[in-house]
């Protein structure tokens, strides 16, 4: 029989996913929902062949020359991979691995539940019910904007923002744009029905601004004090890529400033965010605990997707879904 592979498993994972890889490798994990502490991670990879990892672990060069030479897949839950040095990945040959597309509807769906919950004040209004300050029923309070009609804008349009695409399109949406690239075409522009527009006319035409794009250094705080001065005072921004897309203290003013409308978003800078930060004292943003992901089908098919990956890597055949490096 072959002999079975090491590997490292830095979290408490579904058990579909565990079983995959106890049948066919010797596992060493990290029995526990909280993050694999550096001290035990940077043992845990010392002659391992292998590591699944999530996007709270740090893959770094330094840990891949700990692990040692025999290492050949990381491979991530995630659909992310700004958490692991990937130049490093390639130099040392270390294939990677990562779970694109199954996370797709279960994310868009959480986008369009922040943009109802931003525009229609639902959680300021659960607030108000809770507190007694509902009162009779006025004209016009909890009013805020409608879906219907609005300009609706993409910063990163793959497959997370094509389908939230899908999903508004029966909220009546007047138009979608997004921010252009090279690799998107006028077809791809008719197939979608959105339009491609610059970053500038992106900022001063929506009135819903999603952010889904992948954090790399060219979007790293690229949402800062400049950006929304640009934006209308009655927009909404969403964040469901990551928190350091945002320059967050630039949010918090705009958001205290009303420069901006509203926010709801996924992701912030640290995960978790400390209760006392002031994005928490704002009736208008709304925080989830990064959860677009968190269907329960969803996280188990992205666990056995990542299973499948590191077997598959590990054993020279090809990746269900590698990353090109
Ligand atoms: C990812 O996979 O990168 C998401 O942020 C969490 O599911």
């Amino acid at each position: 029989m072959a002999e079975k592979f090491h590997i490292l498993v830095t979290r408490r994972i579904p058990n579909a996913a565990l079983n995959i890889l106890k049948e066919r490798c010797h596992v060493e994990q990290w029995d526990n929902d909280d993050v694999m502490p550096s001290k035990q991670l940077v043992e845990g990879v010392k002659g391992k062949d292998g590591i699944f990892c999530l996007l709270t672990d740090k893959i770094d060069a330094n840990l891949l020359d700990i692990a040692g030479k025999q290492l050949q897949v990381v491979s991530t839950m995630s659909v992310g991979v700004d958490h692991i040095d990937l130049a490093a990945c390639k130099e040392r040959a270390i294939k990677v691995g990562y779970t694109p597309n199954i996370l797709t509807s279960a994310t868009a769906e959480l986008t369009v539940g922040l943009l109802l919950a931003t525009s229609r004040r639902i959680v300021e209004g659960v607030q108000a019910v809770k507190e007694g300050t509902w009162g009779t029923w006025k004209g016009l309070w909890m009013c805020g904007p409608t879906l219907e009609d609005s300009t609706v804008g993409f910063f990163g349009l793959g497959r997370i923002g094509q389908t939230v695409i899908e999903r508004l399109r029966p909220f009546g949406v007047k138009s979608f744009i997004f921010k252009t690239s090279n690799k998107k075409t006028k077809e791809f522009e008719d197939i979608i029905q959105a339009r491609g527009v610059g970053f500038e006319e992106l900022l001063q035409k929506s009135d819903f601004l999603i952010s889904c794009c992948a954090l790399t250094p060219a979007t790293t705080h690229i949402f800062n004090k400049v950006a929304f001065q640009k934006m209308k005072s009655t927009s909404i921004f969403i964040n469901i890529a990551r928190g350091g897309v945002v320059q967050q203290d630039d949010l918090i003013e705009a958001l205290q400033k009303k420069e901006i409308r509203a926010a709801g978003i996924d992701v912030t800078t640290p995960e978790p965010l400390p209760v006392d930060s002031p994005l928490l004292k704002l009736d208008n943003c709304v925080v989830t605990p990064h959860i677009g992901s968190a269907t329960e089908t969803t996280r188990t098919n992205m666990a056995v997707l990542a299973a499948n990956n590191l077997i598959n890597g590990l054993n020279d055949m090809e990746m269900e879904a590698p990353y090109m490096l």
